[in-house]
């Protein structure tokens, strides 16, 4: 897929051995989460735009520089909110949204119940960050997309910590191949494969319900 970093810090390696073991505890799991989240924040805007301003030192005049896009992070709920702290910890201008999304158990279709976003007069400089650790069948990342690309937001990245050759597959041939779309997907490893229960194999389990004792 032409879109899709890999993101290798050996830090993220480190958390992600953690959050995988199934032995982590919840505390555990939440907090090597959260660490996951800045890791991932500072590569993320790594790729944002940015424009010149001029600065004045104590001494002189120099062109320092500021973010361009106005960034809008969208966690998907519930397990999305496991990596917003480093999001807007590094850059406190960001706007947070929400949407609500889960996986129906049998059908493994996303059920949407929620969605809160600002209202926007030029969505032209608009970044999209959308946060999910998980993306399986590709089913809830691609919903979210396809809603904000209806919407008009034309720039649009996808966080994960893993990720399925399932998904990253389904979204590529809807995106990807066939339509010139500024979509770009990070994560952290893309696994071997989905099992029957559409469960990332070796994955981590339940993302959702490790992070929040559920
Ligand atoms: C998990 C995960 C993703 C989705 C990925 O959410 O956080 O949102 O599954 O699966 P997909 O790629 O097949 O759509 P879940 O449905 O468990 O909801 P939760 O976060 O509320 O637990
Ligand atoms: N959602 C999860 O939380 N884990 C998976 O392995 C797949 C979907």
């Amino acid at each position: 897929m032409r879109n899709l970093r890999i993101i290798n810090h050996p830090l993220l390696k480190h958390y992600l051995s953690i959050i995988r073991d199934k032995k982590t505890e919840q505390i555990l799991f939440k907090n090597s989460l959260d660490k996951i989240s800045y890791l991932l924040a500072a590569e993320v805007y790594g790729t944002l735009n940015t424009e010149s301003k001029s600065v004045d030192t104590p001494f002189k005049k120099i062109k320092g520089t500021k973010i361009k896009d106005k960034v809008i992070i969208l966690p998907i709920l519930r397990a999305g909110l496991g990596l917003t702290n480093g999001f807007i910890e590094l850059y406190p201008e960001v706007i947070t949204s929400h949407i609500g999304i889960f996986r129906d158990e049998e059908s493994l279709k996303p059920v949407h119940y929620y969605f809160r976003f600002p209202k926007l007069k030029d969505k032209s400089n608009v970044c999209v960050i959308i946060l999910d650790p998980m993306i399986a069948t590709g089913g809830s990342a691609l919903f979210t997309i396809e809603y904000l690309l209806n919407m008009g937001i034309k720039k649009i990245k996808l966080v994960s910590v893993l990720s399925a050759p399932e998904g990253i597959e389904n979204i590529d041939k809807r995106f990807n191949k066939t339509e010139k779309r500024n979509i770009e997907i990070f994560t952290c490893a893309v696994d071997e494969k989905l099992n029957n229960k559409g469960y990332i194999v070796p994955g981590l389990g339940d993302a959702g319900d490790r992070l929040f004792g559920t």
